[in-house]
């Protein structure tokens, strides 16, 4: 099937989901956009008020950061796409639970077998723990792990340099070296949903390199 009626279908599934409670208290569910053939996906925590209210990841203040940031590694919003790993809003702002986070899931399993981007970042330590359970955020950020394949390169959330100043020019470092990232990395093989599950449940599978 085309991978923009895919990717669609997904859309529509989120906007209508009640598979967890977070369907009561949002307004627009945000699926996440960008080119279905982007080389790079982000992922990030969950929609905030804006996004809530917009239906669109990464609109309030963290996503203008994320835009900056960009910017300045010379790309554009509009050539990555960008999800979160729980597409509706958890209220006030508060953590994705575990259930909604497993919930979720699906949907940004299909999105990564669609997408298959050459690099996956992720943005705050929920959407890393997605793939790199056992990590420190503080410990790994800015350093590439391959996942079954997959090229995952765990990053502070923006907001995180929002609220820690001392944060930014961590966070620019990291950006910085993206652009070499995706030079480098191969598409990743026929990406496997099933064995991406059973990884995440086995802390050796962890390399770095
Ligand atoms: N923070 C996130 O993690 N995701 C968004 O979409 C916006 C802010
Ligand atoms: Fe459905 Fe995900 Fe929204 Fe929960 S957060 S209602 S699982 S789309």
């Amino acid at each position: 099937m085309d991978k923009d009626l895919e990717l669609k279908k997904i859309a529509d599934a989120v906007s209508d989901c009640k598979k967890c409670d977070l369907c009561h208290s949002r307004d627009k569910g945000v699926p996440g956009e960008g080119p279905p053939d982007a080389e790079i996906m982000f992922i990030g925590e969950g929609p905030g008020f804006h996004e809530n209210m917009q239906g669109r990841p990464f609109v309030g203040a963290a996503g203008n950061l994320l835009v900056e940031l960009l910017g300045a590694i010379g790309m554009k919003r509009e050539q990555v796409f960008i999800t979160n790993v729980v597409k509706c809003r958890p209220p006030g702002n508060r953590d994705p639970q575990p259930e909604e986070l497993q919930a979720c899931n699906p949907y940004l399993e299909k999105q990564l077998q669609i997408i298959n981007p050459k690099v996956i970042v992720t943005l705050g330590r929920f959407s890393m723990a997605r793939f790199i359970p056992q990590a420190k955020i503080s410990e790994i950020h800015g350093q590439p792990v391959k996942v079954k394949g997959m090229l995952v390169v765990p990053f502070f959330h923006p907001a995180a340099a929002l609220h820690r100043p001392s944060l930014r020019p961590v966070v620019e470092e990291d950006f910085a070296k993206l652009p070499e990232l995706i030079r480098n990395a191969q598409q990743a093989p026929a990406y496997h949903p099933a064995e991406q599950i059973e990884d995440n449940n086995k802390a050796e599978q962890l390399s770095l390199f």
